[in-house]
């Protein structure tokens, strides 16, 4: 566990109370943080439950003179690897393009020499607006990171737009893709990633297909290729562009994806995303099927390959850590449960894709249970990409350290 110390600044929005789940999500993870509360974060969230959660006294006041006296807002600063700013509000990102030092937050931010994250919340209005464009835009050009915002309900009167604060995991991964790269988390490691439909031929023009964007398994992909690993990515038919830094291998059928993935190079880890047709026509047509005077052809479907079980149950070059996905509608964690026995997998990324699950498929946030032999992890939604960085934090904390 490393001890990166964090200099939280929290400004004066409702996200803020999501702060404070980011706070102890951050100490779980083993980060000192010392937070600073803007005058209008207190309207919001106490110093009590701040400083509870942080177990560090919790900062202002400019002009507090024990404060002064034992840190200083200019070592409160600088002691920091990283400051984070969540809920980084319209008017603390003005005050930070524009150089204003007029209550502690600004200055301490003013005199910060460490590298910032910001994590932006406001009303989809003031997010789009110029004069927060040019202030975003300008703070990028100074190294400023971002996460967020994300699309959704706002707090006000049910409005929904681009402006809600980042979920906390979603910050947490920024934090640590900036802290604890380790060289990478996954530096040195080869991960396989399966992703998208697959296609099964019926004849040269028409096929069997399902709705599966690839969005989740292409942001593994990426993700993983960002922790500093090797990735192959094995895509099914997608709308999507291959992945910064990822080898990318397409295929249309179930076969082709299976005779890809035994093609592949041994592998640490292997994530099984795609959405695999459970069957396939028992023999395609070599011409296009015409309509005749025999009415509607008969389709016989055959079963296709498991690519996961077949990977998850070789004797030898079996990758340390095989991954599966579970589509769900109902009795999710039940289904997920046997999944992984049946497979032979060690992990089961079970997903709600019923209607109530929120448009999982082809959408851009996910709702994930995480199902081992230790039991369930639910996490919350998140957008895809979250959902990416937090998988692969988890399979690079999964794996036997390297001598
Ligand atoms: N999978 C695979 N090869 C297949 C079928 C599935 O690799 N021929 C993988 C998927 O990539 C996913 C997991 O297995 O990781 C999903 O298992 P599957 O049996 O397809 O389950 P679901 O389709 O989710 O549900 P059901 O069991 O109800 O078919």
């Amino acid at each position: 566990m490393s001890s990166s110390r964090i200099l939280l600044v929290i400004g004066g929005g409702i996200a803020a109370y999501k702060t404070l789940d980011l706070i102890r999500r951050l100490k779980e993870r083993g980060f000192s943080i010392r937070a600073i509360l803007t005058e209008a974060a207190g309207e919001f969230v106490t110093p009590l439950s701040v400083g509870t959660l942080t177990a560090e006294p919790v900062f202002r006041e400019l002009f507090d003179l024990t404060q002064e006296h034992d840190v200083g807002h200019i070592r409160l600063a600088r002691d920091a690897d990283l400051v984070v700013v969540a809920p980084a509000t319209a008017d603390l990102l003005a005050k930070m393009a524009n150089g204003l030092a007029n209550d502690l937050a600004s200055t301490a931010l003013l005199a910060a020499t460490s590298p910032v994250l910001a994590a932006p919340a406001m009303n989809p209005t003031m997010w789009a607006h110029p004069a927060t464009r040019r202030n975003v835009a300008w703070l990028e050009a100074q190294g400023v990171a971002f996460v967020g915002p994300e699309e959704g309900l706002m707090a006000e009167r049910g409005e929904s737009g681009l402006g809600r604060m980042s979920e906390p995991l979603a910050i947490v991964a920024a934090v640590e893709a900036r802290l604890r790269p380790a060289a990478g988390a996954l530096a040195g490691r080869r991960v396989l990633v399966t992703s998208g439909p697959t296609h099964e031929p019926i004849d040269p023009v028409r096929v069997i297909a399902n709705r599966s964007s690839g969005r989740q398994g292409h942001a593994i992909a990426a993700a993983a290729a960002r922790a500093g690993a090797e990735v192959i990515l094995v895509s099914g038919p997608v709308a999507l562009p291959d992945p910064a830094g990822v080898t990318t291998v397409h295929v249309e059928s179930a076969r082709e994806m299976l005779a890809a993935v035994e093609a592949a190079p041994p592998v640490d880890v292997a994530v099984f995303a795609a959405a695999v047709a459970d069957w396939r026509v028992a023999e395609d047509a070599v011409q296009k099927i015409k309509k005749g005077a025999g009415g509607p052809p008969t389709l016989t479907l055959v079963e296709n390959p498991d690519i996961l079980a077949t990977v998850a149950r070789r004797t030898e070059g079996r990758p340390e850590l095989v991954v599966g996905f579970a589509a769900e509608t109902e009795n999710v964690l039940d289904n997920a449960r046997a999944k992984l026995a049946r497979k032979g997998c060690d992990l089961i990324v079970a997903n709600d894709v019923s209607a109530g699950g929120g448009g999982v498929m082809g959408g851009a946030r996910n709702t994930v249970h995480l199902v081992g032999s230790g039991g369930v992890e639910s996490w919350e939604t998140m957008t895809k990409d979250a959902v990416a960085e937090a998988l692969v934090t988890r399979f690079a904390a999964a794996l036997r350290p390297r001598p």
